[in-house]
């Protein structure tokens, strides 16, 4: 196993090695312009350690790791046209910077661009992936579609919320570890394993995408903050809110999340401070870390060194402060 870095650095060489100039240009310069734009590299650096953790060379991954974060790229620019998100990674989105269509059909190429990598496998490699893939491809979609209805509804649960940011974002962390994993040729039980570690991760990060969402720093989150209170996004931090707050602050929350106000700055202070004085920010603090603990506790049952465990814990807990 290397450090975390070192995974980042080689799939960035390579992500660059993949963005070339291609025609029409119009198709691909929206393209590459996400692709080097940045972000974490979340999901391609766990596939390539996966890869690691079950023998296998980060090497053979990188098409997969690819594949992952071009799928995700590709969920981004469609994701920012449906929120109508004008800011990614600090930058113009697709959409913004180009127009409507150049985001749908650029967002389109990627997605097959991502299924396409695939080929560079053997034909069982192959299959396992393309299967993965497709399953995993189609919860995203549903999960979008869930998180889109939740906006015009004002009965959403919590249970409904945890299977909506598990669709939409956790599935997809863990089938970037699962690649990694079936890459490497691990056991089908340790393949399973992994995916419920990056499952349960996954939801800890989509719930403190919301947190950073309200609470994130305007200057280094790379998004536009209160994006998710002007859309009327019926997260964890609401829904908490909605349950904890008195009921003329609940009376307050639920009229204002059916509006479609122009007066953003006084509707994203009012929603952060419910957020506050509810203890609803506190809970969501308190989610985190659970499915950050679940994830970990799943990694018990998995058949590999004590050593590589710590490595995916430290990971994690890394992820649980991070600011953007
Ligand atoms: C953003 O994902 C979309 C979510 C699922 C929350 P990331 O926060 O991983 O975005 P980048 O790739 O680092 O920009
Ligand atoms: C994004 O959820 C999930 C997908 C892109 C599939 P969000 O809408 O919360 O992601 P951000 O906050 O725009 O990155
Ligand atoms: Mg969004
Ligand atoms: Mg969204
Ligand atoms: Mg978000």
């Amino acid at each position: 196993m290397q450090q975390v870095s070192f995974y980042q650095e080689a799939f960035t060489s390579y992500l660059g090695d993949f963005t070339k100039k291609r025609q029409p240009e119009s198709l691909y310069n929206p393209i590459n312009y996400i692709l080097k734009l940045g972000g974490k590299r979340l999901r391609p650096v766990l596939t390539l350690m996966a890869a690691e953790i079950f023998n296998g060379s980060y090497k053979t991954a990188l098409n997969a790791a690819l594949s992952i974060e071009m799928f995700h790229n590709f969920s981004l620019v469609h994701d920012d046209i449906m929120d109508d998100a004008p800011l990614r990674r600090g930058k113009e989105t697709v959409h913004e910077k180009w127009d409507l269509n150049t985001g749908i059909l650029s967002g389109d190429a990627m997605l097959i661009l991502a299924y396409q990598l695939f080929e560079t496998y053997d034909a069982n490699t192959f299959q396992s992936l393309a299967k993965l893939f497709s399953k995993t491809a189609l919860e995203v979609c549903e999960g979008q579609q869930f998180d889109v209805d939740f906006e015009t509804r004002d009965d959403v649960s919590i249970p409904e919320y945890l299977k909506m940011i598990e669709y939409k974002t956790a599935v997809l962390v863990g089938a970037a570890m699962k690649m990694g994993a079936i890459v490497a040729n691990a056991s089908e039980e340790d393949q399973d394993i992994i995916y419920q570690f990056g499952r349960n991760l996954g939801i800890a990060f989509q719930l403190q995408d919301d947190y950073l969402d309200v609470f994130g720093d305007p200057k280094t989150f790379g998004k536009q903050v209160g994006g998710d209170i002007i859309e009327n996004k019926k997260t964890f931090l609401y829904l908490k809110a909605v349950e904890f707050a008195k009921p003329e602050k609940k009376t307050e929350l639920i009229h204002l999340f059916s509006l479609n106000t122009t007066e953003h700055a006084e509707k994203i202070n009012t929603a952060r401070q419910i957020f506050i004085s509810s203890g609803s920010a506190e809970a969501t603090q308190k989610e985190i870390e659970n499915y950050t603990n679940k994830a970990f506790l799943v990694l018990e049952k998995l058949h590999v060194p004590n050593e590589k465990k710590l490595e995916l814990i430290t990971f994690g807990k890394e992820l649980m402060s991070r600011k953007v």
